[in-house]
């Protein structure tokens, strides 16, 4: 259980695999994209599905849990925007892999998992280089929410390390101590 002085030890490993997972999977995903290294696709895709596992895992234990209570009081602005932020990245951890599954498996493309198959490729029979959409609506429209939900989600994880930097830093309070695992103590 979490409480005000200690978070549990399942609150600290899934906000920390699916930290760092994201930033992993942002990243990777701008550079192929942008340099075309079509090679890191089937990768990108694989991990992007494992970590929709640990995403699941997350939100129910969060929904069991509720949100954190913070540390101490802080100025009703502070509060609005750290949920909002919050909000935007629990959200945007589930779109981000659904909207890839579509745009690649609805596109045709296939969803690979580390060597197996989930979603096979559809070839074209008169040009098996191509291949031909499962449903191109849905697919355009999970390239659209990949495409707009990383830019959002990259702002909001901007937005969140800067929070948790300003916490530590200048508010000089133990947000980010207790997100390391460590225990409260009457002085925090
Ligand atoms: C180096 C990067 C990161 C740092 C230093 C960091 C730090 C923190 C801290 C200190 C809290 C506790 C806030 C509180 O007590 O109210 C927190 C909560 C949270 N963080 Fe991060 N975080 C990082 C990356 C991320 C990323 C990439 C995501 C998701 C994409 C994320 C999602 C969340 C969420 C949803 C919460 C709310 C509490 C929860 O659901 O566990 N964080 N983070
Ligand atoms: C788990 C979280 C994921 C994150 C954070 C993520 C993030 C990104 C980002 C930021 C891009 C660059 C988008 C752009 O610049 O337009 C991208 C591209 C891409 N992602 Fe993901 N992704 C995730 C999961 C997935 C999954 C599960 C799949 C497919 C099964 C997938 C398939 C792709 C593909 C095919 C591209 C290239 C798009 C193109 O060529 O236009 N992603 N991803």
């Amino acid at each position: 259980m979490d409480t005000k002085q200690q978070l549990s030890r399942q609150t600290l490993f899934l906000h920390w695999v699916v930290a760092f997972g994201m930033i992993a999977m942002l990243a990777s995903g701008v550079y192929m994209d942008e340099a075309e290294v079509f090679a890191l696709y089937p990768w990108h895709k694989s991990f992007g599905v494992l970590l929709l596992a640990f995403i699941l895992w997350r939100i129910y234990w969060r929904v069991k849990n509720g949100w954190l209570e913070p540390v101490r009081e802080y100025k009703p602005l502070e509060i609005t925007l750290s949920k909002v932020v919050h909000w935007v990245l629990i959200v945007g951890t589930v779109l981000m892999p659904i909207s890839g599954m579509m745009m690649s498996g609805l596109g045709g493309h296939g969803i690979p998992f580390f060597g197996l198959e989930l979603l096979a490729r559809n070839p074209d029979p008169q040009n098996p280089q191509e291949v031909i959409a499962l449903n191109a609506t849905l697919a355009g429209l999970g390239k659209t929410l990949h495409g707009l939900g990383g830019n959002l989600i990259i702002l909001a994880v901007v937005l969140h390390i800067a929070g948790a930097l300003k916490h530590h830093f200048i508010d000089k309070d133990a947000t980010l101590k207790r997100m390391t695992g460590q225990r409260l103590s009457d002085n925090d």
